[in-house]
Order: C-alpha cells, then sequence, then structure tokens
C-alpha cells in the first residue's frame, strides 16, 4: 500500500522467458509433464487496485484485452474471494491494468497479471500466503512462478518450483510476429508428433513452427545475428535471443524489426530484481514450494 492512500494499491507484473522447455510427456490430468527453466524479464504489466464500494470492476488500457470474467485478473479476484469464504461475487474493489506484455506470445503475460492481482488483493483481503498459492495453483499451471520470480526450475505442470542460483545478467531481444499462439493448441501439435522431435531449446518449438513458419525464421535470424542462445519462449509465438552486450542485442534488435513483427529490447531480472519490481517484501522469499499434500506451505 502506498503511504499517500491506503486504499490504492500499484504493482507491476513482469513477464518471463522459458530459457528451455522439455515436455515429457501427458498425465492423467491432460495436462503435461513439463521441466522447465523459467527466467523473469524487466518487461512489465502494472496494476493499480483500488478500494471502492460496488461491484469488481476490471479496466485495461488495451482495447485487445478483455476487461471480463474470462481475464485471470478477474478470475484470480473471484477465486480468492471465494477461498476466502465469501458469498457471491467479488466486490468493493477496482483494477485498472495497463498492458504491456503481448498476448498469446508464451510470456506469460496473462499469468503475471494474475499473480499481482492475488498479491495486491491478499493485502487488502488479509489473505495468507498458503491461501494465495493454492489459489495461484487453481489458476493456472505458471501462475505459482510469478509469485516468486527470477530463474526457477519447474518440474510438473511447470508448477512445482526449485529457484535457481540467479545468472548473469542479460540482454533480451523478444521479436513478436503479428500473430500469437493457443497454448492449449501448441500443446496439442505436440501430441500430434510424439517421438518425432528434433533436439531444440524447447520441445514446443517445432511443432508450433511447423504451423508458424515465420517463427523458425526469427529463431535463425537471431541466431545470426549473434544471439546466445535465441529459441520461442513457452508455446509462442515471441522468440527470444540473449545478448551479453547491450549494443549487440540493440543492433540485433533494429535489424530483426518490421513489416509483420515488433521487436522488444529489455533485461533478465534476476530474483531480487523481480521481487523489487513486483512489490515483493524481500523476508518473503520462500522457495522451494513444498510438493502438493506434504502439510507444509
Ligand atoms: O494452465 P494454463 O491454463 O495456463 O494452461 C493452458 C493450457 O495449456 C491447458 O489447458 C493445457 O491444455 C495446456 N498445458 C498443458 N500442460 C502444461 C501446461 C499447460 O497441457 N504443463
Amino acid at each position: 500500500m502506498t503511504a499517500e492512500n491506503p486504499t490504492t494499491i500499484r504493482r507491476h507484473a513482469p513477464a518471463k522467458i522459458n530459457l528451455w522447455l522439455q515436455v515429457l510427456g501427458i498425465r492423467h490430468d491432460g495436462y503435461h509433464e513439463l521441466r522447465t527453466m523459467f527466467q523473469s524479464i524487466a518487461l512489465h504489466d502494472t496494476l493499480t487496485v483500488r478500494a471502492e464500494r460496488g461491484p469488481f470492476r476490471l479496466t485495461c488500457d488495451d482495447p485487445a484485452c478483455p476487461a471480463d470474467s474470462t481475464n485471470l485478473v478477474w478470475r484470480a479476484a473471484a477465486e480468492l474471494w471465494t477461498a476466502l469464504g465469501r458469498r457471491g461475487a467479488p466486490r468493493d474493489v477496482a483494477v485498472h491494468l495497463v498492458k504491456r506484455i503481448p498476448v498469446q506470445a508464451g510470456l506469460g503475460g496473462g499469468s503475471s497479471d494474475a499473480a499481482a492481482t492475488l498479491r495486491a488483493l491478499a493485502a487488502l483481503w488479509r489473505a495468507n500466503d498458503a491461501r494465495v498459492r493454492e489459489v495461484a495453483r487453481s489458476l493456472g499451471a505458471d501462475v505459482p512462478y510469478f509469485l516468486e520470480g527470477g530463474t526457477v526450475l519447474g518440474l510438473d505442470r511447470g508448477d512445482l518450483l526449485f529457484p535457481l542460483a540467479d545468472l548473469p545478467l542479460a540482454w533480451v531481444v523478444l521479436v513478436l510476429p503479428d500473430f500469437g499462439v493457443s497454448t492449449k493448441e501448441a500443446f496439442g501439435w505436440w501430441d500430434g508428433r510424439r517421438g518425432d522431435q528434433p533436439h531444440l531449446l524447447n520441445d514446443l518449438q517445432a511443432p508450433v513452427v511447423e504451423r508458424h513458419p515465420e517463427i523458425g525464421r526469427i529463431v535463425r535470424r537471431l541466431d545470426r545475428a549473434g544471439a546466445r542462445p535465441s529459441a520461442m519462449s513457452g508455446s509462442g509465438s515471441a522468440v527470444f535471443g540473449l545478448f551479453e552486450r547491450r549494443v549487440d542485442a540493440a543492433r540485433a534488435a533494429l535489424a530483426l524489426g518490421g513489416r509483420g513483427r515488433r521487436t522488444v529490447l529489455t533485461r533478465t531480472a534476476n530474483r531480487s530484481a523481480y521481487q523489487r519490481l513486483a512489490g515483493i517484501p524481500a523476508h518473503r522469499i520462500n522457495l522451494p514450494f513444498a510438493p502438493r499434500g506434504s502439510g507444509h506451505s
């Protein structure tokens, strides 16, 4: 909460890339068993949460972003409300979302917004960490990661998390095609070619590139521009390239921009940078998550 106005909370919601991602198989719950390395980046959305009388309200600066109950911000509020034993729909809160993270890009924008909503509402509604984590898990496989940030190994659905040592900071070039990829579809395409996977950093890349060859072209062009590594993030459509030097990243971003593509130059955020951006107090570092059912929170 800000000192000026105790009923207004502002939280940044940083994006992630998957430095690598392995799909190990299909689980009984229909999800896929993953092994992935999450890395936070500085690119972020911003949420302003205000206590005001009346039904829950969500507004967004980007007309392409749905400001209704399909938005993960809305779902996060509704599920936390219910988990706290309150009846009916959430109320007495208005959220304004400034969107900078592109949607359907594999950068976790919606999941990070949901985690930021949970953090802010937990402060307003006095929900404890265990409750927040439980709701995060129910909202989506990526959401628990965004309660912590930094460099993290993700197992199971990607939601059993182990913190890793910070990597050296790197400059990140994101290349964003003018189309998105649905995560559900990308995993379905992987199902269609199981056992026939080239060894890439991201197991979802080959099946997605089959439908969207542009993504393969961007990965190769970033590689030629000196990115180490370059790969699709998550289920796409964003492609990232890492660079040690800003000057090389800026040159690559310039070279890869063009018709039908947008480039963003940003940098990796280590755990403490993430927590500063996200407004998480340093003493709240609570990884690794205990496995479900272990009785620990
Ligand atoms: O959990 P989330 O809603 O973000 O996932 C979107 C979709 O991606 C799921 O409905 C599922 O089809 C697919 N998915 C999966 N295995 C994972 C994560 C996501 O199959 N580990």
